[in-house]
């Protein structure tokens, strides 16, 4: 897709979100990992490019934080949608483009190829106004478009002041809150919008009023699939979009060729790469910018984040991954943490309760049973005994502890960095190696052991 010339976009994001219950602004909070913002910034960044706008107010200092790089606009006071785009409208005007979109950041599902379609139907009809509908059952809170007997539209009247006797009986079409509209002929109604109405709010949709009775063409696009228009205002309606979206990706993953086991029990974000030929076992959560390669097998109760997996790798049961690198034909747990920046070469096997932070295990080394390996590089065929610990902190600073290819280090020992033990050496079961150990050579830290004639028991 192409930005489309002459096309800014302003996505709202500033309200208060009041109907989640949390401090935290609405549109940061997440489905399958990433804010609800984002959904909408991947659909509008393809036909607005540089153009795209997000209006932010309440909680704007954590949306800024959040999406560094991402152009915002501040709406001082959160007075409704109409109020947001006005605050927004002179760098509409700065950008000197013919079309602004203007979309609800609380509409997750939304995407980037109906969004240009129904840019394009709109622009290609010449309208002044345009925007999406879809029609539910229940139109819940969502704004009502009202049309004369024509078929006309004749306006959208937001669900709490909807009045069957001065509207007529609702019909289920409601406003998704996408909107297109012509710079020239719709900047001169924002500043008569009024705040003549049940939430004392300024609300976009009065611009459809205002266009029909100044004779501007107002067009529709009905939108196909209902659920693309969900808009997110409570937990409610939020986790119903993420498992909407969760379908959506699984579904996709596997007519891709992704064995999934139990589909339904298993959580995919929308930065995951996984190939063709993966198995996943649910249920199993993935999240984050994570790439799983051909021949990979995930074990049920997964969980990973922002890590990579290599081909022909196990992932056994109840491992948690996060900022992990495992090579090919490794395996890994069951029950295995790694943590940011631990790598496992080609080969490699970490056992169960082993956690690895910011150390790399060489080539088919092993750390098999209860060992913590932080801030640790460790050579090709390495083998690390059951218990091993890598002290890696002094109550201050973080140390280093290097392991030479071939070592092989007893059960139970405690590695206290910074340290180096040499290429094929050998420490003994339950020793605490405080000094480096030289290549090739027996270390062996621990009480001797003593024996003593006891008395027999009675
Ligand atoms: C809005 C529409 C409604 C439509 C629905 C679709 C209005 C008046 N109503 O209702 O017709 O069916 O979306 O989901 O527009 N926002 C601001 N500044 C404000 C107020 C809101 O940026 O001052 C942002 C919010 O953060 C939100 C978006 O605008 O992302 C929509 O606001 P919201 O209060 O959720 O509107 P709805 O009641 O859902
Ligand atoms: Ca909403």
């Amino acid at each position: 897709m192409q930005a489309v010339q002459s096309l800014s976009a302003l996505v709202l994001a500033a309200g208060k979100g009041t109907r989640m219950h949390s401090d935290k602004p609405k549109v940061l909070h997440t489905l399958l990992g990433e804010p609800m913002l984002w959904y909408v910034l991947e659909a509008v960044r393809p036909l607005a490019g540089e153009g795209a706008y997000t209006i932010i107010g309440h909680g704007a200092d954590l949306v800024r934080k959040q999406f560094p790089g991402e152009r915002f606009i501040l709406q001082k006071e959160q007075l409704g949608t109409g109020h947001a785009v006005l605050s927004a409208w002179s760098e509409i005007l700065a950008g000197n483009v013919r079309w602004c979109l203007v979309i609800n950041g609380d509409t997750p599902l939304i995407d980037g190829v109906m969004l240009e379609r129904f840019c394009a139907a709109m622009m290609h009809d010449g309208v002044d106004l345009a925007f999406v509908t879809t029609t539910l059952d229940d139109p819940l809170s969502y704004g009502r478009v009202v049309r004369d007997a024509a078929g006309s539209v004749r306006g959208i009247i937001e669900a709490k002041d909807f009045d069957p006797k001065r509207h007529g009986e609702p019909t289920g079409e409601i406003n998704a809150g996408i909107y297109l509209l012509r710079v020239a002929t719709m900047g001169p109604l924002l500043s008569k919008i009024s705040a003549d109405n049940k939430q004392g709010e300024y609300y976009l949709t009065d611009l459809v009023d205002l266009a029909v009775r100044g004779g501007l063409r107002v067009g529709t696009l009905a939108a196909g699939d209902p659920l693309a228009c969900m808009g997110v205002n409570s937990p409610l309606e939020l986790v119903a979009s993420e498992d909407a979206l969760r379908r959506r990706i699984a579904q996709a993953l596997l007519q891709g060729g992704v064995t999934i086991h139990l589909p339904d029990s298993v959580s995919i974000g929308p930065r995951v790469v996984v190939e063709p030929g993966v198995e996943i076992f649910g249920p199993c959560e993935m999240y984050g910018a994570a790439h799983v390669r051909r021949g990979a097998v995930l074990e049920s109760h997964t969980w990973l984040k922002n890590s990579r997996i290599g081909s022909g790798s196990v992932v056994r049961s109840f491992s948690h991954l996060e900022g992990a690198s495992v090579g090919e034909g490794c395996v890994v747990g069951p029950y295995a943490r790694l943590r940011p920046d631990a790598v496992l070469e080609a080969g490699a096997r970490i056992g169960n309760f082993v956690e690895m932070k910011k150390a790399r295990l060489g080539k088919n080394a092993k750390a098999s049973h209860l060992t913590y390996l932080g801030d640790a590089e460790i050579g090709e065929d390495v083998n690390i005994g059951a218990g091993t610990i890598t002290c890696n902190y002094d109550g201050k600073r973080k140390h280093r502890t290097e392991i030479g290819p071939r070592a092989f280090i007893g059960s139970n020992s405690a590695l206290v960095a910074p340290v180096r033990i040499g290429a094929d050496a050998l420490v003994g079961a339950g020793s605490v190696i405080t000094k480096d150990v030289p290549d090739a050579s027996l270390a062996v830290a621990r009480g001797k052991q003593q024996c003593f004639a006891r008395r027999k028991p009675e």
